[in-house]
This record gives structure tokens, C-alpha cells and sequence, in this order.
């Protein structure tokens, strides 16, 4: 397999592409940032599921051997169809954070956070419960999402937002933070001063493990990236370029 394909609403699903890069699975990534849309967190299904079906499209137009969906959103609505429109497999992130604790303590207390549709789809906490874990709380957390668009990851504007959404949780007592949406993980150490005790799992790390664990791929010597998306691609890059 040499070309993946990896598609977000924006910004976000370069946490991912990161970590793709960084393990060298590819002679190539295909990333797509469907910036003129995001974000899709608060859109209805069909919607998504749509945007999800026209981002493969684009992507198809590389002869991609692989799709990744490095947005936890279209992940958690999206994946069924688009794996009936490509003859190439398609892998979500939700399955892979599942995937990532499966040997943690069942008792462990998991955060959940992410988009108002993933947490409202209910995917995380299906699969969570299925592998036995009991302690979950789920809050939806689109605030994060237009402040790692707009860079701001840490600071006083971060912490207040911060403090309004977990204000009713014991920060302490986490022991898992699951960051159920790809923009977040820009987040981290402000999730870490907040979550002193916690993992944070994240989708690009669970990603790329399990596409070692699942398909044979040998890595290359180097795997290179172009960048699209679908508004203003020349600070698109810009932006992107930083976090990679
Ligand atoms: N980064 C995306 C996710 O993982 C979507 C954020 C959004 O567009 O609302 O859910």
C-alpha cells in the first residue's frame, strides 16, 4: 500500500497525519482539510455523511490505496458508507481509541470528550461498553474545536473554557481522557495541567497502531505529504505546516 488518503473537516486530522508520517506506513499521504465546511461536529448525519462521500471523491482523484477518516465525527456516522463507495480499505479513528485501552483497568474512570454528533452517536461509549468499561462520562466539547482552528491552544481564554465544561467533574479522578475528536489533541498540555492523573489517548497514535497490528506494511524510507483543502488553501498550509 503506497498512497493514504486522509480527510477532517479542517486542521484536525493533521494530528493524525502526523503521527502517519512520522511512522512512515506510506510513500505518500493525500490530506485533505475541508476547511470551507468545518466544522461538522454540529451538523446533522446525513449531512456529514454527504460532505464525508464528496471529501473520498476528491481523494479518489489520487489513486489512494488507503483511507483513513481522521475525524472522529465522520468516524462515528460516516464510515459504513464510505466503505461501500471504495474498494480500498477505510479505517475510523473510534475503533482504534477503543482499541488503544482494551488492556486498561475496566474500573478506570474515562473521560470522553468530543463533537456534539460522536458524542451524541454513541459509538465511543457502545464499543467502550462492549470492551467492559463501566466508568464513563461523555461531554460534547465544540468549543475546542474554532480554538485550535484559530491556534489558540493554551492560556487563560483555554482554561476558562475549560472550566465551564468540566466544571461539575473531579478532575483528579480521571484516569482516562479520551480525546474523541482529532482537533484536540493540539490541546494536550492544557488537558494534562487540567487532568493531572489522566492518559490522554489519541487517535493518531491508536491509528497507527492499528494499521501495524492489522495489515502487513513495511515501512518506507520516507513518506511525503501535499496538503489540500477546500477554502483558503495557501494559510490552510500555513497553519498546517506548524503543527506537522
Ligand atoms: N476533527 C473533527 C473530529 O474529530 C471534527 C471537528 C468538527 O469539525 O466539528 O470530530
Amino acid at each position: 500500500m503506497n498512497k493514504c488518503g486522509i480527510f477532517d473537516s479542517g486542521i484536525g486530522g493533521i494530528s493524525v497525519a502526523r503521527e502517519i508520517l512520522k511512522a512512515k506506513l506510506f510513500d505518500e499521504i493525500i490530506y485533505y482539510g475541508d476547511t470551507a465546511r468545518v466544522p461538522y461536529g454540529n451538523k446533522n448525519e446525513s449531512t456529514i455523511i454527504r460532505y464525508s462521500l464528496e471529501a473520498l471523491e476528491f481523494l479518489k482523484n489520487f489513486d489512494i490505496d488507503f483511507l483513513v477518516v481522521a475525524c472522529n465525527t465522520a468516524s462515528a456516522v460516516a464510515v459504513e458508507e464510505l466503505r461501500k463507495e471504495a474498494n480500498f480499505p477505510v479505517l475510523g479513528v473510534i475503533e482504534a481509541g477503543v482499541e488503544a485501552i482494551k488492556n486498561e483497568d475496566k474500573n478506570s474512570n474515562i473521560l470522553l470528550v468530543g463533537t456534539k454528533r460522536t458524542i451524541k452517536s454513541g459509538k465511543y461509549q457502545k464499543l467502550l461498553q462492549k470492551n467492559g468499561f463501566k466508568n464513563i462520562i461523555s461531554i460534547a466539547t465544540p468549543l475546542f474545536v474554532p480554538l485550535v482552528e484559530e491556534g489558540i491552544v493554551e492560556g487563560e481564554i483555554t482554561d476558562k473554557i475549560f472550566d465551564m465544561y468540566f466544571e461539575d467533574i473531579d478532575k483528579e479522578k480521571i484516569d482516562i481522557v479520551i480525546l474523541g475528536c482529532t482537533h484536540y489533541p493540539f490541546l494536550s498540555k492544557t488537558f494534562k495541567k487540567h487532568f493531572p492523573n489522566a492518559k490522554l489517548i489519541h487517535s493518531g497514535q491508536a491509528i497507527v497502531e492499528m494499521i501495524k497490528n492489522n495489515f502487513n506494511i513495511t515501512p518506507k524510507k520516507e513518506t511525503s505529504i501535499k496538503l489540500f483543502s477546500s477554502d483558503n488553501p495557501e494559510e490552510f498550509k500555513i497553519q498546517a505546516k506548524k503543527w506537522l
